[in-house]
C-alpha cells in the first residue's frame, strides 16, 4: 500500500475512534448505583433509557420551560445563555423574554441561580452544583433515572429519598407534576427536561454525529480515485 492510503486509512480510522469513543462517554458507563430493599436485600438499580432527540424542538422547548421554572432557582447552568436557548430552539426572542428568563432580564446573560448557592448550601446541607454539564458528568440515563428515582422518607429533612443518589440533599422538586400526571406521562415530562439538559451539554452532539459520518462516508469515497490513482502511478514501476 502506498503511503497515501497509509495515512488516508490511518485518518479514516483514526477519525472513526474518535466518534466511537466520543459516543461511548455521552452514554456514560456504570449502572446507576444499589439499594436495599423493604427485606434488607441489596438491589442494584439498572438505568432507564432517558429518550435523547435534539431533533424534536417540541420535546426541547418544553424541557427548556421545566428546566427554568423548577431547576432555576437553585441550580444555574453557567456556559449556557438565554439567547442561545432562543436560537438553536427556535423559540422566539420575546417569548424567552417572558416565560424563560426567571433569573435575569438581559438575555445574553448565562443561567444564574436565583438563590446564592452557598447560602443554599447552609440550608440543604449540599450546594447544588451547576447544571450545565451534568449530563456528561454523570450521562444522560443515569440523570433521567435519578429525577424519576425519588420516593417518600420521612426521616429525611425534606421527606423525600432517592434510590440513585441515597440521602440526595435535593428535595423532590418535581413532587406536584408527579402526583398530577400519570406514570408514563411524567417520565415523558422528565424525558424532555432531560434532553434538553443533554443540548445544554452539548448543543452540537447531534450535527457532530452528522458530520462525523459525512466525513467518513467522504474518506470512503475519496479511496477509490485514490487506490485507482495509485495503481495507474505504479502499473510501470517493475
Ligand atoms: C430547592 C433547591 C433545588 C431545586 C429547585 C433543584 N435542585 Fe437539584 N439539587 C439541589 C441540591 C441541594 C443538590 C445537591 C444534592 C446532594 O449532593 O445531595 C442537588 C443535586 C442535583 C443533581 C445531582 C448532582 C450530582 O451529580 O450529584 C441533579 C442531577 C439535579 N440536582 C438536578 C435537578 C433538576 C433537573 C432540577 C429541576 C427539576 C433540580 N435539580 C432542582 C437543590 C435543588
Amino acid at each position: 500500500m502506498s503511503t497515501l492510503i497509509k495515512s488516508l486509512a490511518g485518518l479514516g480510522l483514526g477519525a472513526a475512534l474518535t466518534l466511537t469513543a466520543g459516543s461511548a462517554l455521552a452514554a456514560g458507563g456504570g449502572g446507576c448505583g444499589t439499594f436495599t430493599n423493604a427485606d434488607g436485600v441489596v438491589e442494584h438499580l439498572a438505568c432507564s433509557t432517558a429518550p435523547i432527540d435534539f431533533t424534536n424542538k417540541g420535546s426541547l422547548q418544553n424541557g427548556a420551560k421545566i428546566f427554568m421554572n423548577y431547576c432555576a432557582g437553585c441550580h444555574s447552568a453557567q456556559y449556557v445563555r438565554h439567547s442561545r436557548i432562543a436560537k438553536d430552539l427556535e423559540i422566539p426572542p420575546e417569548l424567552v423574554e417572558k416565560y424563560l428568563m426567571v433569573t435575569t432580564d438581559q438575555i445574553g446573560d448565562h443561567i444564574n441561580a436565583e438563590i446564592d448557592p452557598e447560602v443554599q448550601a447552609s440550608w440543604f446541607g449540599a450546594a447544588p452544583p451547576d447544571l450545565s454539564l451534568e449530563t456528561r458528568l454523570r450521562g444522560d440515563d443515569w440523570v433521567y433515572t435519578y429525577l424519576l428515582s425519588f420516593y417518600e422518607d420521612p426521616s429525611r429533612p425534606w421527606g423525600a429519598n432517592n434510590l440513585v443518589l441515597a440521602n440526595a440533599a435535593m428535595p423532590h422538586v418535581l413532587h406536584n407534576m408527579q402526583e398530577k400526571l400519570s406514570a408514563d406521562e411524567f417520565e415523558s415530562e422528565v424525558g424532555d427536561l432531560v434532553n434538553f439538559m443533554a443540548w445544554m451539554a452539548e448543543p452540537v452532539r447531534h450535527d457532530r454525529k452528522v458530520i462525523g459520518f459525512f466525513v467518513i462516508l467522504f474518506l470512503l469515497v475519496l479511496l477509490i480515485p485514490v487506490y485507482l490513482l495509485n495503481k495507474e502511478f505504479w502499473k510501470d514501476v517493475k
